[in-house]
């Protein structure tokens, strides 16, 4: 029995595509045993971009070997005697289309090949509600004024019990009831790796501007934390910037001159 013209090209198709999937790793694995060299998948991609064009110009070279594809296909699509096979067919079709898209946007668990700065370099200056600030200069102005430090320090600490700590946990260690559903994980304040290298500036910006603020250097994760400036007064940040550092015990890191 000759197989429909067709499917004998779908099939041209499919041994080509394998020769190269398959073939030139078992090449490779022949000349290096025990190695299972990988074809990238780009240029896999390519080369079956190539099989088709080849394979639909060798089908439609010659009159009669096109006319049969032809009304093959016109069966195929218009025969009234195979519908429900062909609506399988349809369906498989949309449904592996389905699996493919949703293989490529459901988010994995790797990690990303790039490394993420932890701490990227903050802008020189940045404005939030019309108002522009130098971070080379700006300093907490409620660190001047020694009377009102405590009230100040525990005006922030309000402040994070009803914003932060969902997140930064109730001992600023990163664990509040809320971290494990964010990846990177809120900071830990108490660790040494995080406020207790960086100058209050620092702090302010990344308070003000959150996870939409952070630079390129801070993805590719996307950061969770929100964009302060939006809810809170800049009087309220800096009273909460003392409260994470009188809470912790750390200091500041110092103005570079
Ligand atoms: C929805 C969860 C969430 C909330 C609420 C939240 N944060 Fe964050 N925060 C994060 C995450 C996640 C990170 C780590 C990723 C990053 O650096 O953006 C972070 C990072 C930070 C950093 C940067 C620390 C560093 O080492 O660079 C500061 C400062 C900070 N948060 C302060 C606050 C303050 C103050 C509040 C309350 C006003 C707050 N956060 C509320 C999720 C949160």
């Amino acid at each position: 029995m000759r197989l429909p013209e067709t499917i004998r090209l779908v099939l041209a198709a499919a041994i080509a595509y394998l020769l190269i999937a398959a073939g030139v790793p078992a090449i490779g694995a022949l000349l290096h045993p025990g190695t299972w060299p990988v074809v990238p998948s780009h240029l896999l991609k390519i080369c079956l971009f190539f099989i088709v064009v080849v394979v639909l110009l060798y089908g439609s070279s010659d009159e009669k070997r096109w006319r049969r594809v032809r009304s093959e296909l016109h069966f195929f699509f218009g025969a009234p005697e195979i519908r429900v096979p062909r609506l399988a067919f349809i369906g498989a079709v949309c449904l592996l289309g389905a699996y493919i898209a949703y293989d490529a946007v459901r988010p994995g668990f790797e990690m990303p090949p790039e490394l993420r700065s932890i701490h990227p370099a903050p802008p020189t200056a940045f404005s939030i509600n019309g108002k522009t600030y130098d971070l080379l200069t700006l300093k907490n102005p409620l660190r001047a004024d020694k009377s009102a430090f405590s009230a100040n320090v525990r005006a922030g600490g309000e402040i994070f019990f009803k914003n932060c700590f969902f997140c930064h946990g109730d001992k600023l260690d990163g664990k509040g009831p809320f971290h494990d559903a964010f990846f990177p994980l809120p900071a830990d304040f108490r660790d040494v790796g995080t406020i207790a290298q960086l100058q209050e500036s620092y702090l302010f910006w990344r308070i003000a501007a959150g996870g939409p603020g952070l630079p390129k250097e801070g993805a590719p994760w996307i950061s969770a934390m929100p964009a302060w400036h939006r809810f809170l007064s800049e009087k309220e940040m800096w009273q909460l910037i003392l409260f994470l550092y009188d809470f912790t015990g750390h200091e500041p890191r110092a103005q570079e001159r």
